[in-house]
């Protein structure tokens, strides 16, 4: 039976072809003329300071048979850029930075439009991360990430016979109390400058006047018909049986409404206002607990994001509730004390990055959960001693082996949103309804998809959840708890402390294997970053005991060398969905992720 990531996948890789976008008209580094370009004054940076790598880009080889050319050319902006997985959202955040807003500003704008024009994954009904740097080097990560309701049980999600259900996945019980609107207010009550109405105003306007639906989106909901078609979102989206067809304007007046009071009211619209009773009133009648008790006891949490070093660059990862920062940190500790890495797509490469994501995730699946909950040995993981110790274990001609468990279901879909400004702050932002279209439990009146954020807690620890993530006690569901994300949105500096990168991915765990091979491509590699995003991915996540690698990513002769060596692989479509931005000679290159669909919108 094809898993819905297979359909799904398929869907979007199929969207490709006709959705491929105008890859950048701008000059690339290489031919942008020296000098050319005035550096905006406010700019703390100065882009005629290029920093090293991007002179030394190189040419990407990639193998015969692999689906992305090596050398197409990123959009180009001189001041600042923004990438989503919307055009029409990246130019959401344009048009607020070019209001004279900031870059927290510009990804509030963009995370509001997301939840309108790209309700796959953008959501009010959600939660997420965000990492924010601004160019005085201040850092801050906001966690508003989804928490378990209060009349969560350890065991909701088994049934009389200690099968798990698919409960977590589908329907009114799985979702967590979302976190979107407040994190987002958050975060630009603290950095932005703008007020709420102002940065939700193209929001608004996209579902209030609608916009124009491509095949993308009219596929991608088409794929998901027979589930949205169980809730209140049917008649919106499917009005006539039918998904919106290419070329038809749609229109979100229920959505526009709920904007519209949030704008007006603050996030208490939401947590203790009218679209908060929408809510509630869509739980009661489908057998969900979300109370208006969850909605108020709901808050956002600033963190401190975790700062760690590989030869030289600095990145700025997504501590616990997630596991991208740590797990990201340990598997470039291990991998530093290798030098240099094998050559790109080599069997070694493949080799050397599935043995350390191997060790990185047992540690992860194992240990990691909401810190509120349970003690997260931090400081050991992200210790390059102890990777040291890791790097030691790995055998470099031989397999190693996790003990075994089945894999599961799998996934979709996420977003993640890279913003610069032409100040120099940067924000990476990753935010989800876990899977496509969430629980699809549409709001009715309030005209948005809930989360079904709950399969991210092992429901039953050691069974696979849907992304055949095998996690223990540390993740198991309390009422209150956060459950444990993968999500990943990173800031990296060069080695002179300049912004250099900002990124992120959409994928389940894959999002933190993906978000550091496009780093790893870029820092280690010198590929552009058009060739770093096209670049072949490969995944290892302990459990199930494969590597996973996109279909003719890698020769046939690599695949057979890794098979001799122990290694199980299973090849598949498209791994992840990355959105980034790169700091170039003369502004800033941003690429969308070339597997699936987005805009990169510079000025
Ligand atoms: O927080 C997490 O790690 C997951 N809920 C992310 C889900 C995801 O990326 C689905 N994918 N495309």
């Amino acid at each position: 039976m094809p898993s819905f990531r297979t359909r799904h996948s398929l869907v979007f890789a199929l969207l490709l072809v006709a959705c491929h976008p105008q890859s950048g008209s701008a000059p690339s580094p290489s031919t942008a003329a020296p000098g050319a370009t005035a550096v905006p004054p406010t700019a703390q940076i100065d882009h005629r300071d290029a920093p090293k790598m991007a002179q030394a880009t190189v040419d990407a080889a990639f193998p015969q048979g692999w689906r992305f050319p090596s050398g197409t050319k990123a959009s180009f902006g001189e001041h600042a850029m923004v990438v989503s997985n919307s055009a029409l959202a990246s130019e959401a955040g344009v048009e607020i930075l070019k209001a004279g807003g900031n870059a927290v500003d510009a990804a509030v704008a963009t995370g509001f439009a997301l939840a309108v024009t790209y309700p796959f994954a953008g959501n009010i009904g959600g939660g997420g991360f965000m990492n924010i740097r601004m160019a005085d080097g201040r850092t801050a990560a906001i966690d508003y990430r989804e928490v378990a309701p209060l009349a969560a049980t350890r065991n909701m999600y088994i049934d009389a016979n200690g099968k798990l259900t698919n409960k977590s996945v589908l329907g009114h019980l799985a979702s967590g109390v979302p976190g979107a609107v407040a994190g987002m207010n958050a975060a630009l009550t603290k950095f932005g400058t703008k007020t709420l109405a102002e940065v939700m105003a193209p929001a608004i306007r996209l579902a209030e006047q609608g916009f124009v639906v491509d095949s993308a989106f009219s596929r991608g909901i088409n794929a998901d018909k027979r589930d949205i078609s169980l809730y209140a979102g049917r008649d919106l989206f499917f009005p006539n049986g039918e998904a919106p067809a290419p070329g038809a304007r749609f229109v979100q007046q229920d959505l526009a409404r709920s904007l519209k009071l949030i704008a007006a009211q603050g996030p208490k619209a939401f947590y203790d206002g009218e679209v908060g009773d929408s809510l509630v009133a869509e739980e009661q009648r489908g057998g969900g607990i979300i109370t208006k008790a969850d909605l108020q006891a709901y808050t956002p949490l600033w963190r401190t994001p975790i700062k760690s070093t590989y030869r030289g660059y600095t990145l700025f990862t997504m501590p616990p509730a997630s596991s991208g920062g740590i797990t990201m940190t340990e598997s470039l500790n291990i991998l530093e004390k290798f030098a240099p890495l094998p050559p790109f797509g080599s069997t070694q490469y493949v080799h050397l990055l599935a043995e350390t994501y191997r060790r990185s995730f047992m540690d992860r699946n194992e240990k990691l959960g909401d810190p509120a909950f349970v003690k997260v040995p931090m400081e050991q993981l992200t210790d390059k001693g102890y990777a040291a110790t890791l790097a030691a274990q790995i055998d470099r001609a031989k397999a190693s082996k996790t003990p075994a468990f089945n894999a599961g279901r799998e996934p979709e879909h996420t977003t993640h949103y890279s913003v610069v400004d032409a100040m120099g702050n940067a924000v990476a932002t990753t935010t989800t309804l876990n899977g496509g279209f969430g629980s699809k439990v549409w709001v009715r009146g309030g005209g948005f998809f809930m989360n079904n954020q709950m399969d991210d807690f092992a429901a039953q620890p050691g069974s696979p959840n849907m992304f055949g993530l095998v996690q223990g006690e540390a993740n198991a569901i309390q009422p209150g708890k956060r459950m444990l994300s993968a999500m990943s949105p990173t800031i990296v500096l060069d080695p002179q402390g300049q912004l250099l990168m900002v990124t992120g991915a959409a994928g389940g765990p894959t999002i933190i294997t993906a978000t550091m091979e496009v780093i790893l491509n870029v820092i280690e590699y010198h590929m552009s970053l058009a060739d770093a995003m096209r670049a072949p991915r490969l995944h290892h996540q302990a459990l199930p005991d494969e590597i996973r690698v996109e279909n003719n990513g890698f020769s046939g002769a690599v695949i057979d060398s890794l098979k001799a060596m122990g290694h199980a692989i299973r090849s598949q479509g498209g791994i992840a969905n990355v959105n980034s931005i790169l700091r170039v000679s003369g502004g800033w290159h941003g690429v969308f992720e070339p597997r699936s669909v987005g805009g990169a919108v510079g000025y």
